[in-house]
């Protein structure tokens, strides 16, 4: 069955849902398409893909974070280019976070602006494809090149979700269980579904609902200025994290340990022992100190002049935004190495 919502967003999109949606992809109105795919995706779905997009060109984009940089972005403007694709021309992203964030990138800045339509491929995704932020990578920081460009239509085939290896269903409930923390509704919903393996087998369900908290913060504030930070949580240690691993950690994971190192900041409220059941918080191997994450998180988004910006929580549902200085993340950061590093 398929599900379909709309973003009031400006402009308004379509997001579709359901078992083989991305054989209703739809380029009519287009004068060109051409295709961003995902490496793994193309080797485990390209007959899928072709049915589909017929003649459309493809560029196949490396699998990992390492994509999302200031090379790959080159890569796909001078194929644009080559293509004569022109203003009227669409950027077909097939992949998870990395390769929406990569294309939408590319299609917000070529030629000012084209369209593009995500078609996500992990449960992460269910996060990145909605709300309009795309970035690139630079060597200091994590999308530290970004716009806010909208899709024009999603198509969330679960389909595609059936080859997903476990390392990154387990990242995609890094950023489930964040919803979840982040809206009460949400969070007695998951209640019917408390580890892994009841939620993996209730997925398509569960992701309706995460996607629609997403829906309700960048519908709220599109661009981030207030409310929308709160996606946030667990963010500002966890990009931190990823960089140090050298993203050998999936973004989702490290998400997790930063909602667990957020957790050491303020009242403990079962926020590592929800991600525990979840298969996530598992000891980790990580060369990591202090001074390295704390100039790293100074590089958030968040912070002013310096000033590292947290978003905690004490009561589930209620996040708020706080200034927190570098003894008490100090501190914060001992805890978190005893409980998790090995
Ligand atoms: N724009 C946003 O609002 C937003 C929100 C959250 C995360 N993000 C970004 O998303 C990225 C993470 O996304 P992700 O977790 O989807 O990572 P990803 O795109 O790197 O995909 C994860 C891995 O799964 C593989 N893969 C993808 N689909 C597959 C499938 N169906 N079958 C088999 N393998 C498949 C990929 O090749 C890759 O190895 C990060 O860069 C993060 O910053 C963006």
């Amino acid at each position: 069955m398929t599900n379909s919502f709309l973003i009031h967003a400006i402009p308004p999109y379509m997001i579709h849902v359901g078992d083989g949606v991305f054989a209703e992809l739809s380029v009519k109105k287009y004068s060109q398409a051409i295709c961003c795919v995902d490496e793994r995706v193309w080797q485990s779905h390209e007959q899928y893909i072709r049915d589909v997009i017929k003649d459309m060109t493809v560029i196949v984009i490396p699998s990992g974070e390492k994509s999302k940089s200031l090379d790959k972005y080159q890569v796909i403007i001078e194929h644009l280019l080559k293509n004569h694709i022109d203003r009227k021309g669409v950027i077909i992203a097939i992949g998870g976070g990395v390769v929406g964030d990569l294309a939408g990138f590319c299609a917000a800045t070529y030629m000012r602006g084209i369209d593009f339509i995500q078609v996500p491929t992990t449960i992460l995704a269910h996060d990145s494809a909605i709300g309009g932020k795309v970035a690139i990578n630079t060597d200091v920081a994590k999308n530290s090149i970004g716009a806010f460009h909208q899709p024009t239509t999603v198509y969330y085939d679960t389909q595609f979700l059936a080859t997903l290896p476990e390392r990154e269903v387990l990242s995609g409930f890094g950023e489930i269980c964040k919803h979840m923390f982040l809206d009460k509704h949400f969070y007695d919903f998951m209640q019917a579904f408390p580890d892994l393996a009841v939620a993996e087998e209730n997925i398509e369900t569960i992701l309706l609902h995460s996607m629609q908290v997403k829906q309700k913060f960048v519908e709220e504030d599109p661009y981030e200025n207030d409310v929308r930070k709160y996606l946030n949580f667990g963010h500002t240690f966890g990009h931190a994290l990823e960089q140090i691993s050298n993203y050998s950690l999936s973004h989702g994971a490290a998400v997790a340990y930063g909602m667990a190192f957020a957790e050491y900041l303020a009242t403990p409220i079962g926020i590592r022992e929800m991600l525990i059941n979840y298969g996530l918080l598992t000891p980790l191997q990580l060369d990591v100190d202090f001074d390295t994450v704390y100039n790293l998180m100074k590089n958030d988004k968040k912070s002013v002049s310096g000033a590292i910006q947290f978003v905690l929580m004490d009561v589930i549902g209620h996040p708020y935004a706080q200034v927190v200085g570098e003894s008490e993340l100090r501190e914060a950061f001992d805890n978190w190495r005893m409980e998790y590093l090995v």
